[in-house]
Protein backbone atom coordinates (compact mmCIF):
# COMPACT_ATOMS: atom_id res chain seq x y z
CA UNK A 1 0.00 0.00 0.00
CA UNK A 2 1.55 3.09 -1.32
CA UNK A 3 0.12 5.57 1.24
CA UNK A 4 0.56 3.55 4.40
CA UNK A 5 4.37 4.26 6.06
CA UNK A 6 5.54 3.26 9.55
CA UNK A 7 7.55 5.11 12.01
CA UNK A 8 9.63 3.83 15.24
CA UNK A 9 10.88 5.47 17.64
CA UNK A 10 14.26 3.98 19.58
CA UNK A 11 15.67 5.35 22.23
CA UNK A 12 19.49 5.33 22.35
CA UNK A 13 20.06 3.60 25.96
CA UNK A 14 23.26 1.85 24.30
CA UNK A 15 23.54 -1.57 22.94
CA UNK A 16 19.96 -3.45 23.30
CA UNK A 17 19.76 -6.83 25.32
CA UNK A 18 18.71 -9.69 24.25
CA UNK A 19 15.16 -9.41 25.49
CA UNK A 20 15.20 -6.16 23.25
CA UNK A 21 16.86 -7.87 20.38
CA UNK A 22 14.48 -10.94 20.26
CA UNK A 23 11.27 -9.76 21.62
CA UNK A 24 11.18 -6.10 19.47
CA UNK A 25 14.26 -5.64 17.01
CA UNK A 26 14.13 -8.89 15.42
CA UNK A 27 10.52 -7.46 14.53
CA UNK A 28 11.10 -4.01 13.56
CA UNK A 29 13.76 -5.20 11.03
CA UNK A 30 11.65 -7.19 9.58
CA UNK A 31 9.11 -4.19 8.91
CA UNK A 32 11.38 -3.25 6.28
CA UNK A 33 10.85 -6.36 3.99
CA UNK A 34 7.31 -5.53 4.15
CA UNK A 35 6.29 -2.28 3.79
CA UNK A 36 7.77 0.21 1.50
CA UNK A 37 7.86 3.33 3.84
CA UNK A 38 9.37 2.68 7.49
CA UNK A 39 11.35 5.26 9.44
CA UNK A 40 13.64 4.07 12.04
CA UNK A 41 14.67 7.17 14.01
CA UNK A 42 16.84 7.43 17.21
CA UNK A 43 14.85 9.43 19.31
CA UNK A 44 17.82 11.48 21.04
CA UNK A 45 15.35 13.96 21.74
CA UNK A 46 12.79 12.10 24.20
CA UNK A 47 16.76 11.38 25.94
CA UNK A 48 17.13 14.89 27.22
CA UNK A 49 14.35 14.53 30.04
CA UNK A 50 16.00 13.83 32.81
CA UNK A 51 19.67 14.68 33.67
CA UNK A 52 22.38 13.21 31.45
CA UNK A 53 25.69 13.37 30.25
CA UNK A 54 26.61 14.78 27.05
CA UNK A 55 29.08 12.40 26.17
CA UNK A 56 27.30 9.48 27.48
CA UNK A 57 24.26 10.27 24.72
CA UNK A 58 26.87 11.18 21.82
CA UNK A 59 28.14 7.28 22.71
CA UNK A 60 24.86 5.57 22.92
CA UNK A 61 23.52 7.57 20.13
CA UNK A 62 26.52 5.65 17.86
CA UNK A 63 25.67 2.77 19.76
CA UNK A 64 22.51 2.40 18.79
CA UNK A 65 22.82 3.10 15.36
CA UNK A 66 25.75 0.25 14.78
CA UNK A 67 23.19 -1.98 16.89
CA UNK A 68 20.59 -1.35 14.48
CA UNK A 69 22.23 -1.97 11.30
CA UNK A 70 24.41 -4.75 12.51
CA UNK A 71 20.75 -6.38 13.42
CA UNK A 72 19.56 -5.74 10.22
CA UNK A 73 18.24 -2.51 9.62
CA UNK A 74 19.43 -1.46 5.90
CA UNK A 75 19.43 2.38 4.95
CA UNK A 76 18.75 1.05 1.51
CA UNK A 77 15.23 0.06 2.09
CA UNK A 78 14.58 2.15 5.06
CA UNK A 79 15.52 5.64 7.01
CA UNK A 80 17.74 5.36 9.60
CA UNK A 81 17.80 8.90 11.09
CA UNK A 82 18.42 10.55 14.32
CA UNK A 83 15.78 12.66 15.64
CA UNK A 84 17.27 16.10 16.82
CA UNK A 85 18.80 16.41 13.43
CA UNK A 86 15.34 17.11 11.64
CA UNK A 87 14.46 19.97 13.58
CA UNK A 88 10.67 20.06 12.43
CA UNK A 89 10.03 17.17 14.89
CA UNK A 90 10.77 20.10 18.17
CA UNK A 91 8.93 22.80 15.85
CA UNK A 92 5.93 20.74 15.54
CA UNK A 93 6.41 19.33 18.70
CA UNK A 94 5.22 23.21 19.45
CA UNK A 95 2.46 23.19 17.74
CA UNK A 96 0.70 20.32 18.98
CA UNK A 97 1.49 21.04 22.20
CA UNK A 98 -0.76 24.37 21.83
CA UNK A 99 -3.83 21.91 20.99
CA UNK A 100 -3.11 19.47 23.91
CA UNK A 101 -4.88 20.44 27.60
CA UNK A 102 -2.37 19.87 30.90
CA UNK A 103 -4.80 17.63 32.54
CA UNK A 104 -4.91 15.20 28.98
CA UNK A 105 -1.17 14.10 29.92
CA UNK A 106 -1.40 14.41 34.11
CA UNK A 107 -1.93 10.63 33.72
CA UNK A 108 0.03 9.18 31.07
CA UNK A 109 2.37 6.73 31.94
CA UNK A 110 5.94 8.40 31.42
CA UNK A 111 4.75 11.60 33.59
CA UNK A 112 3.51 9.42 36.66
CA UNK A 113 6.25 6.61 36.37
CA UNK A 114 9.55 8.94 36.00
CA UNK A 115 8.20 12.29 37.73
CA UNK A 116 7.98 10.45 40.91
CA UNK A 117 11.08 8.56 41.14
CA UNK A 118 12.36 12.02 41.41
CA UNK A 119 9.49 13.79 43.22
CA UNK A 120 9.22 16.45 40.16
CA UNK A 121 10.11 16.25 36.67
CA UNK A 122 10.81 18.72 33.82
CA UNK A 123 8.55 20.13 31.48
CA UNK A 124 10.15 18.10 28.38
CA UNK A 125 8.81 14.92 30.78
CA UNK A 126 5.39 16.24 30.70
CA UNK A 127 5.43 17.03 27.23
CA UNK A 128 7.17 13.64 26.11
CA UNK A 129 3.70 11.95 24.69
CA UNK A 130 3.62 15.27 22.42
CA UNK A 131 6.69 14.86 20.57
CA UNK A 132 5.84 11.13 20.22
CA UNK A 133 2.85 12.39 18.67
CA UNK A 134 4.92 14.87 16.76
CA UNK A 135 7.14 12.06 15.72
CA UNK A 136 4.64 9.55 14.27
CA UNK A 137 2.19 12.27 12.55
CA UNK A 138 5.04 14.38 10.89
CA UNK A 139 4.90 10.99 8.55
CA UNK A 140 1.43 10.85 8.38
CA UNK A 141 2.61 7.21 9.73
CA UNK A 142 -0.71 5.04 9.38
CA UNK A 143 1.27 2.26 11.73
CA UNK A 144 2.76 2.12 14.91
CA UNK A 145 4.94 -0.59 16.46
CA UNK A 146 4.12 -0.22 20.26
CA UNK A 147 4.55 -2.17 23.23
CA UNK A 148 1.86 -2.75 26.19
CA UNK A 149 3.38 0.71 28.25
CA UNK A 150 3.03 2.89 25.16
CA UNK A 151 -0.58 1.86 24.42
CA UNK A 152 -1.81 5.34 26.01
CA UNK A 153 0.81 7.20 24.07
CA UNK A 154 -0.33 6.42 21.09
CA UNK A 155 -4.20 7.07 22.03
CA UNK A 156 -3.06 10.77 22.23
CA UNK A 157 -1.30 11.00 18.76
CA UNK A 158 -4.69 9.00 18.19
CA UNK A 159 -6.42 12.03 19.58
CA UNK A 160 -4.14 15.55 18.36
CA UNK A 161 -4.63 13.81 14.44
CA UNK A 162 -7.99 13.79 15.26
CA UNK A 163 -8.11 17.69 17.04
CA UNK A 164 -5.58 19.25 14.37
CA UNK A 165 -8.19 18.03 11.62
CA UNK A 166 -10.64 19.43 13.42
CA UNK A 167 -9.37 23.09 13.66
CA UNK A 168 -7.30 22.75 10.55
CA UNK A 169 -8.72 21.21 8.07
CA UNK A 170 -8.30 17.61 7.34
CA UNK A 171 -4.69 16.15 7.02
CA UNK A 172 -3.69 13.34 9.41
CA UNK A 173 -4.88 9.40 9.28
CA UNK A 174 -4.81 8.07 12.70
CA UNK A 175 -2.01 6.04 13.54
CA UNK A 176 -2.75 2.67 14.18
CA UNK A 177 -0.75 0.48 16.70
CA UNK A 178 0.78 -2.58 15.22
CA UNK A 179 0.81 -4.86 18.18
CA UNK A 180 4.64 -5.73 18.51
CA UNK A 181 5.59 -9.53 19.33
CA UNK A 182 4.63 -10.98 22.44
CA UNK A 183 8.11 -13.26 23.13
CA UNK A 184 9.28 -11.99 26.47
CA UNK A 185 12.58 -13.09 27.19
CA UNK A 186 13.05 -13.30 31.04
CA UNK A 187 15.90 -12.36 33.74
CA UNK A 188 18.42 -15.22 34.21
CA UNK A 189 18.63 -14.41 37.58
CA UNK A 190 15.12 -13.37 38.05
CA UNK A 191 13.09 -15.67 36.00
CA UNK A 192 9.63 -14.32 37.58
CA UNK A 193 10.67 -10.56 35.75
CA UNK A 194 11.75 -9.46 32.05
CA UNK A 195 15.30 -9.12 31.11
CA UNK A 196 15.86 -5.58 31.21
CA UNK A 197 18.97 -2.95 30.96
CA UNK A 198 17.79 -1.90 34.26
CA UNK A 199 18.75 -4.61 36.31
CA UNK A 200 21.29 -4.27 38.29
CA UNK A 201 21.93 -7.79 39.08
CA UNK A 202 25.02 -8.94 38.09
CA UNK A 203 24.67 -11.53 35.31
CA UNK A 204 20.95 -11.10 34.48
CA UNK A 205 20.84 -9.56 31.45
CA UNK A 206 22.76 -10.67 28.39
CA UNK A 207 24.11 -8.23 25.91
CA UNK A 208 23.96 -8.00 21.91
CA UNK A 209 28.22 -7.34 22.29
CA UNK A 210 28.63 -10.57 25.12
CA UNK A 211 31.59 -12.06 24.33
CA UNK A 212 30.90 -16.22 24.13
CA UNK A 213 32.33 -16.58 27.14
CA UNK A 214 30.67 -14.32 29.25
CA UNK A 215 27.79 -15.93 27.33
CA UNK A 216 28.15 -19.63 28.58
CA UNK A 217 29.28 -18.33 32.01
CA UNK A 218 25.80 -16.08 32.47
CA UNK A 219 23.51 -19.22 30.38
CA UNK A 220 25.34 -21.65 33.18
CA UNK A 221 24.28 -19.41 36.03
CA UNK A 222 20.97 -19.23 34.94
CA UNK A 223 18.52 -19.35 37.69
CA UNK A 224 16.72 -22.93 37.20
CA UNK A 225 15.35 -25.70 39.40
CA UNK A 226 15.71 -29.13 40.91
CA UNK A 227 14.59 -31.03 37.98
CA UNK A 228 16.67 -32.15 35.56
CA UNK A 229 14.62 -33.02 32.75
CA UNK A 230 13.60 -30.21 30.57
CA UNK A 231 10.00 -29.31 29.60
CA UNK A 232 8.44 -26.18 28.85
CA UNK A 233 6.30 -24.73 31.55
CA UNK A 234 6.16 -21.09 32.04
CA UNK A 235 4.06 -21.18 35.63
CA UNK A 236 5.67 -23.53 37.06
CA UNK A 237 9.13 -23.47 35.84
CA UNK A 238 10.27 -20.06 34.52
CA UNK A 239 14.06 -20.40 34.75
CA UNK A 240 13.66 -24.09 32.31
CA UNK A 241 11.11 -22.88 30.45
CA UNK A 242 12.68 -19.23 29.66
CA UNK A 243 15.87 -21.23 28.26
CA UNK A 244 13.69 -22.97 25.94
CA UNK A 245 12.09 -19.46 25.06
CA UNK A 246 15.47 -17.90 24.49
CA UNK A 247 16.46 -21.37 22.45
CA UNK A 248 13.64 -21.48 20.13
CA UNK A 249 14.29 -17.81 19.21
CA UNK A 250 17.73 -17.83 18.52
CA UNK A 251 17.82 -20.92 16.79
CA UNK A 252 14.63 -20.26 14.65
CA UNK A 253 12.61 -23.15 16.31
CA UNK A 254 9.38 -23.82 17.55
CA UNK A 255 8.99 -24.32 21.68
CA UNK A 256 8.08 -28.38 20.80
CA UNK A 257 11.32 -28.66 18.46
CA UNK A 258 13.43 -26.98 21.08
CA UNK A 259 11.48 -29.33 23.94
CA UNK A 260 12.31 -31.97 21.65
CA UNK A 261 16.10 -31.08 21.52
CA UNK A 262 16.79 -31.16 24.50
CA UNK A 263 15.42 -35.04 24.70
CA UNK A 264 17.87 -37.04 27.18
CA UNK A 265 19.58 -33.90 28.44
CA UNK A 266 19.81 -32.66 31.71
CA UNK A 267 19.21 -29.01 32.76
CA UNK A 268 23.24 -28.32 32.68
CA UNK A 269 23.96 -30.07 29.51
CA UNK A 270 20.96 -28.33 27.67
CA UNK A 271 22.72 -25.10 28.99
CA UNK A 272 25.01 -25.83 26.66
CA UNK A 273 23.09 -26.46 24.04
CA UNK A 274 20.91 -22.71 24.82
CA UNK A 275 24.54 -20.59 25.09
CA UNK A 276 26.09 -22.06 21.57
CA UNK A 277 22.90 -21.44 19.74
CA UNK A 278 23.00 -17.60 21.32
CA UNK A 279 26.51 -17.55 20.64
CA UNK A 280 26.14 -18.41 17.01
CA UNK A 281 23.29 -15.91 16.51
CA UNK A 282 24.97 -13.05 18.40
CA UNK A 283 28.25 -13.90 16.96
CA UNK A 284 28.17 -11.85 13.61
CA UNK A 285 25.83 -8.91 15.08
CA UNK A 286 28.62 -8.50 17.45
CA UNK A 287 31.75 -8.75 14.57
CA UNK A 288 29.32 -6.14 12.85
CA UNK A 289 28.93 -3.56 15.95
CA UNK A 290 32.70 -3.73 16.37
CA UNK A 291 33.45 -3.45 13.20
CA UNK A 292 30.50 -0.13 12.55
CA UNK A 293 31.76 1.42 16.10
CA UNK A 294 35.85 1.22 14.76
CA UNK A 295 34.73 3.98 11.92
CA UNK A 296 32.45 6.75 13.92
CA UNK A 297 32.90 9.09 11.26
CA UNK A 298 31.57 6.69 8.86
CA UNK A 299 28.41 6.29 10.79
CA UNK A 300 27.93 9.98 11.69
CA UNK A 301 27.52 10.62 8.16
CA UNK A 302 25.11 7.45 7.45
CA UNK A 303 23.18 8.93 10.06
CA UNK A 304 23.63 12.52 8.57
CA UNK A 305 22.60 11.22 5.23
CA UNK A 306 19.53 9.22 6.70
CA UNK A 307 18.11 12.59 8.51
CA UNK A 308 18.53 14.59 5.26
CA UNK A 309 16.01 11.65 3.88
CA UNK A 310 13.84 11.93 7.01
CA UNK A 311 14.27 16.19 6.50
CA UNK A 312 12.84 15.63 2.84
CA UNK A 313 9.73 14.19 3.99
CA UNK A 314 8.92 16.04 7.24
CA UNK A 315 10.00 19.70 5.47
CA UNK A 316 7.09 19.80 3.10
CA UNK A 317 4.50 18.49 5.72
CA UNK A 318 5.58 21.11 8.11
CA UNK A 319 5.56 24.08 5.50
CA UNK A 320 1.61 22.88 4.87
CA UNK A 321 1.17 22.79 8.85
CA UNK A 322 2.44 25.76 9.50
CA UNK A 323 0.21 27.42 6.30
CA UNK A 324 -2.74 25.60 7.94
CA UNK A 325 -1.64 27.11 11.17
CA UNK A 326 -1.58 30.84 10.15
CA UNK A 327 2.05 31.26 9.64
P1 LIG B 1 14.28 -2.24 28.98
O1 LIG B 1 13.16 -2.89 29.73
O2 LIG B 1 15.49 -3.07 28.95
O3 LIG B 1 14.51 -0.84 29.47
P2 LIG B 1 12.96 -0.97 26.81
O4 LIG B 1 11.86 -0.59 27.72
O5 LIG B 1 13.89 0.09 26.33
O6 LIG B 1 13.81 -2.14 27.48
O7 LIG B 1 12.33 -1.73 25.57
C1 LIG B 1 12.70 -1.59 24.24
C2 LIG B 1 11.92 -2.61 23.44
O8 LIG B 1 12.36 -3.93 23.79
C3 LIG B 1 10.42 -2.58 23.72
O9 LIG B 1 9.71 -2.79 22.50
C4 LIG B 1 10.20 -3.74 24.66
O10 LIG B 1 8.90 -4.30 24.52
C5 LIG B 1 11.27 -4.73 24.23
N1 LIG B 1 11.74 -5.52 25.38
C6 LIG B 1 12.39 -5.03 26.46
N2 LIG B 1 12.71 -6.00 27.31
C7 LIG B 1 12.26 -7.16 26.77
C8 LIG B 1 12.29 -8.54 27.18
N3 LIG B 1 12.86 -8.92 28.33
N4 LIG B 1 11.73 -9.47 26.38
C9 LIG B 1 11.16 -9.10 25.21
N5 LIG B 1 11.08 -7.83 24.76
C10 LIG B 1 11.63 -6.86 25.53
NA1 LIG C 1 11.72 -0.31 30.16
Amino acid sequence: NQASSRFLGIQPTGVPHLGNYLGALENWVALQNQYPSVLYSIVDLHSITQPQDPDKLRNNILDMAASLLACGINPEKAILFQQSQVSEHAEFCWILGCLTSMPRLRHLPQWKMKSKQKNEGSVGLYIYPVLQAADILLYKSTHVPVGEDQVQHLELAQDLARIFNLHYGELFPEPHALLSSTRKVKSLRDPSSKMSKSDSQPMATISITDSPDDIALKIRRAVTDFTSEVTFDPQARPGVSNLVTIHAAVARLSVEEAVSAAKGLDTGAYKGLVSEAVIQRLAPIREEIQRLKADPAHLEALLALGSRRARELAAPMLDEVRHRVGF
